[in-house]
């Protein structure tokens, strides 16, 4: 009899063996994880809506963004590409006070700073704890303006950047269930204004994207945000729901 005519038996595969060897060990490696996880609920820290540290020198967006008209790019320059969005350098301030106000005794550190070398030390204003991933880049690429998560940065005074928002994993859900209201053109995601007080390009844009009745000067209602963010949830091919709540999207 050959081995062909044995009636065949099923033999786990050699590698099974280490099938409970893994989970056992997965549960281990695991259970600090979950364990961390659940002593986090409730930590205060990330939930502290208007936490408002006091910084190094006053400075102001809403002088600099509302008043002098820079784009938050021209300083967070990383939003686009990056999962952090990068703070400043002394240099990037330098472009325009080694001119301007250099008798300014609010701006002392930061020439300090220029002449030393050494870093100015913001305070850290918004900070998710480590075990929950957060990308700028993928809200960015996708319409979702900064105003959804800071609020209006772009009147914010000398007392500095608060933060505006919970920053708690219901939070996070909340828009990841149904991002569509959230949703608007990409070149509009730094335009913290967009929607009020339309502009005339504004509105020839929202023209183009097929809304009737929208001119320069009004603001768009609820229902025309939503429907400007039903269309750019198809056009920028967002996820659906539930590969958007995936645990494994945020705690990876
Ligand atoms: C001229 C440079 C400049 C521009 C333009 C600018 N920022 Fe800032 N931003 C800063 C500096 C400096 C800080 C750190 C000081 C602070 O937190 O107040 C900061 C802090 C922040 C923070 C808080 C960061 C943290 O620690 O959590 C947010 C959020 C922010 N900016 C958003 C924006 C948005 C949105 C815009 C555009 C509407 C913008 N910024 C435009 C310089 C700039
Ligand atoms: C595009 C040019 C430009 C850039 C870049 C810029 N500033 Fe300014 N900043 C100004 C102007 C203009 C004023 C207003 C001057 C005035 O009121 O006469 C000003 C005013 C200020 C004041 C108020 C000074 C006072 O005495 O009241 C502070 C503080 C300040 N800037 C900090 C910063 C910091 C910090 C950065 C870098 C993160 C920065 N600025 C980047 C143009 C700029
Ligand atoms: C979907 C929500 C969301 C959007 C949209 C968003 N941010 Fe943030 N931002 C956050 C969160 C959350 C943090 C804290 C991240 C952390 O601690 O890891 C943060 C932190 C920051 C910081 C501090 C540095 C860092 O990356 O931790 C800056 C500066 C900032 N944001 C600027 C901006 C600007 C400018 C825009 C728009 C171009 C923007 N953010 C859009 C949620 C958002
Ligand atoms: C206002 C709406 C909104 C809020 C608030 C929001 N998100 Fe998002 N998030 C989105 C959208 C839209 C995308 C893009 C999905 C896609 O790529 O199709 C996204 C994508 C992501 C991604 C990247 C997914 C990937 O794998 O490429 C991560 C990670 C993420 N969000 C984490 C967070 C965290 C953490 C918070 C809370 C601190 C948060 N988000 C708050 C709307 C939001
Ligand atoms: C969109 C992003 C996102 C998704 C998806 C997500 N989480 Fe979270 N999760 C967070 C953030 C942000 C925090 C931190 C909140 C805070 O600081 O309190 C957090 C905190 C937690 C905590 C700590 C306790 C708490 O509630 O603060 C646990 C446990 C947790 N997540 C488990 C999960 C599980 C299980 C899933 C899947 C069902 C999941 N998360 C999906 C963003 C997310």
């Amino acid at each position: 009899m050959s081995d062909a005519d044995q009636p065949k038996l099923f033999v786990f595969p050699r590698w099974s063996n280490l099938v409970i060897p893994a989970l056992v060990l997965g549960a281990v490696a695991g259970m600090p994880y979950i364990v961390l996880l659940v002593g986090m609920i409730g930590a205060p820290s990330t939930l502290a809506v208007g936490y408002q540290p006091q910084q190094p020198i006053p400075y102001s967006h809403e002088l600099h963004v509302n008043q002098l008209g820079l784009d938050c790019r021209y300083c967070h320059n990383t939003v686009e590409t990056g999962a952090f969005a990068a703070i400043p350098p002394t240099a990037t301030c330098m472009n325009c006070h080694h001119a301007v106000r250099t008798d300014s005794a609010v701006l002392k550190p930061l020439y300090e700073s220029f002449r030393t070398g050494k870093p100015i030390h913001w305070t850290q204003v918004h900070d998710l704890p480590d075990y929950a991933y957060f990308n700028h880049s993928a809200h960015i690429n996708k319409g979702v303006s900064c105003v959804s998560c800071h609020g209006r940065i772009d009147r914010m005074g000398g007392d500095g950047v608060y933060q505006h928002e919970e920053l708690s994993m219901g939070w996070c859900l909340n828009c990841h269930r149904n991002p569509a209201p959230n949703l608007r053109p990409k070149n509009q995601v730094t335009n913290l204004m967009w929607g009020f007080d339309l502009t005339e390009d504004e509105a020839q844009q929202l023209r183009d994207l097929g809304l009737k009745d929208v001119k320069a000067g009004v603001d768009l209602t609820d229902e025309q945000r939503l429907e400007v963010g039903e269309l750019m949830f198809k056009k920028h091919n967002v996820m659906d729901r539930h590969q958007m709540s995936d645990c494994s999207r945020c705690h990876r």
